[in-house]
């Protein structure tokens, strides 16, 4: 059922790719929904090139037939479309349980648009139910765990089989369980300006559209101009 959910919300937001763009793709479960159905269309015809922000992402997409260019080569993208792990009303999200926080936040911001994708169950009234996702500096672990401490949650290290996790760019994660956000773009604030801390995953202004499929609906949202 989620999956059904995932893979409609995928197929809506792909409908958005147009022939010649350079795509971003996101990671996740939902972003492995988007892949086989970008890859038919590649199939059938359509000409485009992908940035992906991880390293499964780029051996899937590889794998399905999708041509796969380095970030590093460009400043600019088109479209990104990305799963996410909590979003609120006014298309502000929370990302990064997947490990590829950094990398999804340089790629959405270089992207002219940023589409979401989720099953119904990412979709919060008030954001922050969902832990925040951070990138550490292994060299700056302990003072950058100390001033998130301070900031008022306990950090939670990221660990696999016992051993620390590691981003594809071999710097170590954590998990910010803050609690409802009372002012979300304040903790944007106080997480970015922590030095040795390289990303967190609260997304508040790099999303344009959602697609939300709930059942076998898929709602479009769109984010609001702020005045
Ligand atoms: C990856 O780092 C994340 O930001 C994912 O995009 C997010 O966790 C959503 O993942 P799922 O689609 O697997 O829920």
């Amino acid at each position: 059922m989620r999956e059904d959910e995932k893979r409609r919300a995928a197929q809506a937001a792909a409908d958005e790719i147009q022939s010649g763009m350079i795509i971003g793709i996101g990671t996740g479960s939902t972003v492995a929904e988007l892949i086989p159905i970008l890859a038919a269309r590649v199939r059938d015809g359509l000409s485009v090139v992908a940035v992906a922000t991880s390293e499964a992402t780029a051996a899937a997409a590889q794998a399905a037939g999708i041509t796969i260019v380095p970030f590093a080569d460009l400043s600019k993208i088109d479209l990104t479309i990305d799963g996410v792990d909590e979003i609120d009303p006014a298309l502000r999200a929370i990302k990064g349980a997947g490990g590829a926080l950094l990398r999804e936040k340089i790629v959405a911001t270089a992207s002219h648009r940023m589409i979401a994708i989720a099953d119904s169950s990412k979709h919060s009234p008030a954001l922050g139910s969902h832990a925040i996702s951070v990138e550490i500096l292994p060299f700056a672990r302990s003072f950058v765990l100390a001033a998130i401490t301070a900031l008022g949650t306990v950090p939670t290290l990221r660990v696999v089989a016992g051993q620390p996790a590691h981003s594809d760019q071999g710097n170590l994660l954590a998990d910010c369980a803050f609690g409802e956000l009372s002012d979300a773009a304040k903790t944007a604030q106080a997480l970015s300006a922590i030095p040795g801390l390289l990303g967190h995953g609260l997304f508040l202004t790099e999303i344009d559209a959602l697609y939300l499929a709930k059942g076998t609906e898929v709602t479009r949202y769109e984010r609001t101009p702020t005045a």
